[in-house]
């Protein structure tokens, strides 16, 4: 009789975005007339930029024809999509990575959840808290988690808490992890770490041999000087971390799909006989054996972002986005909440008032004003008490809801 991997029954009943869409849709069937403005899942809602649309349409043209049409792909990208990459992600910036450390894939989603693959069970995680819910699953899944606590903490992960008492700057642990997960700027405070931040913790990752993994997926909303874009600005990184990165956010690709992660020829890990081992080899094994690549058309489309056009149209509609952070963060401010993040990121992240549990507030948010969130405990533990909203709707439902918020009385 097979078995199935005990460990997807730890899991909570679902997964965090899904169970607050099944909470919308049933308002909704409940409310059919409710006018609501959706600032939960981080999904965007500008459309493709003008650039990225066109080098779709061409690639369109080139599948339809025999003698530009392509097949299966080359499963780590191909060339003219990693060398923009390496050119203007990097190089640009004064990092050196070659387009063979670049992995074009489906999305950091996918990215941050597979990497688990190449690692030990018996790793040791570490994560901020509150976090993106993916880092925590894919580890129950793979059964590097242990077991739940009463406290909502999986016992055999490392919490970081990320709360408005540490400035949202975690701690270095005193118990040493194998693997490290940081989000910055962070899914889902919206805070950032600046330079001399970050480099505490690659010269901690350097100094105990702890991997990090960086998902840098809302770098392009970084404004400041002293907030690094990607953590190889950090000397030393490139033999400590592998970062993620994504189009999603950057480029509107949330539908279309295309990402990438950098596995650096100069990372390697120690197999259980102590023998070093290459991540970049390890991770094309991987990628090659089950994954086929991101299709021609988004990888087309993903290389026109880096085009002058594509540069400067992607960068009007982060800058729409950052206009509406702006919007939220002032607004709710005057209304006397607390409010964090959204510089430099998409997140907006308020304390709850008067104590209201964060579920308990999410359903006031969507009940009295008619705008979906976010409640900071489904990131973990140290969310409760928070909500957070996200700045990819439009400037008008934007402005919308801040004016229902502010009308409500608590
Ligand atoms: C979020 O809302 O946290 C993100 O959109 C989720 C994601 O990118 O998968």
């Amino acid at each position: 009789m097979f078995r199935i991997n005990d460990n997807f029954c730890k899991l909570a009943e679902s997964y965090l975005f899904s169970e607050i869409a099944r909470r919308i849709n049933a308002y909704k069937a409940a409310h059919p007339d409710a006018d609501i403005i959706r600032m939960g899942i981080g999904d965007v809602t500008r459309p493709l930029c003008a650039a990225a649309v066109e080098a779709m349409h061409k690639a369109v043209d080139d599948e339809a024809d025999a003698s530009t049409f392509h097949g299966y792909g080359p499963e780590q990208g191909y060339p003219f999509l990693r060398d923009a990459i390496a050119e203007h992600d990097y190089r640009a910036r004064g990092i050196e990575i070659a387009p063979d450390e670049i992995f074009v894939s489906d999305g950091a989603k996918s990215d941050t959840g597979n990497i688990g693959d190449i690692l030990a069970q018996g790793n040791r995680v570490a994560v901020t808290d509150p976090v993106y819910p993916v880092y925590v699953d894919t580890n129950v899944m793979g059964g590097r988690a242990g077991a739940l606590g009463a406290d909502g903490c999986w016992d055999n992960i490392i919490y970081l808490p990320v709360t408005a008492q540490n400035g949202f700057v975690p701690a270095l642990p005193a118990e040493v992890p194998d693997v490290i997960y940081l989000c910055y700027p962070n899914n889902p405070t919206g805070t950032t770490l600046n330079r001399e931040q970050l480099k505490n913790w690659v010269d901690y990752a350097l100094e105990h041999g702890s991997l990090i993994l960086f998902d840098s997926a809302y770098e392009a909303f970084i404004r400041d000087e002293d907030v690094p874009h990607s953590i190889y600005e950090i000397e030393g990184a490139e033999k400590v971390a592998i970062e993620f990165r994504s189009f999603s956010k950057t480029a509107g690709f949330t539908g279309v799909r295309c990402a990438y992660a950098v596995v650096p020829k100069a990372l390697f890990g120690t197999d259980s006989e102590g023998n070093k081992v290459s991540m970049n080899h390890l991770w094309l094994r991987r990628q090659c054996t089950k994954f086929n690549g991101a299709s021609y058309i988004s990888q087309r489309a993903a290389a026109a972002v880096y085009t002058p056009e594509g540069l400067a149209q992607t960068r009007e509609t982060i800058d729409y986005y950052l206009r509406n952070a702006e919007t939220l963060r002032k607004g709710l401010e005057e209304a006397g909440l607390e409010v964090y993040g959204g510089v430099n990121a998409p997140y907006v992240w308020i304390k709850t008032p008067a104590g209201i549990d964060s579920w308990k507030f999410f359903d006031l948010l969507l009940d009295k004003c008619h705008v979906a969130g976010t409640p900071g405990a489904g990131f973990g533990p140290s969310g409760e008490g928070y909500v957070r909203l996200t700045a990819f709707n439009t400037y008008e439902n934007t402005v919308e809801a801040v004016k229902r918020i502010r009308a409500m009385q608590f």
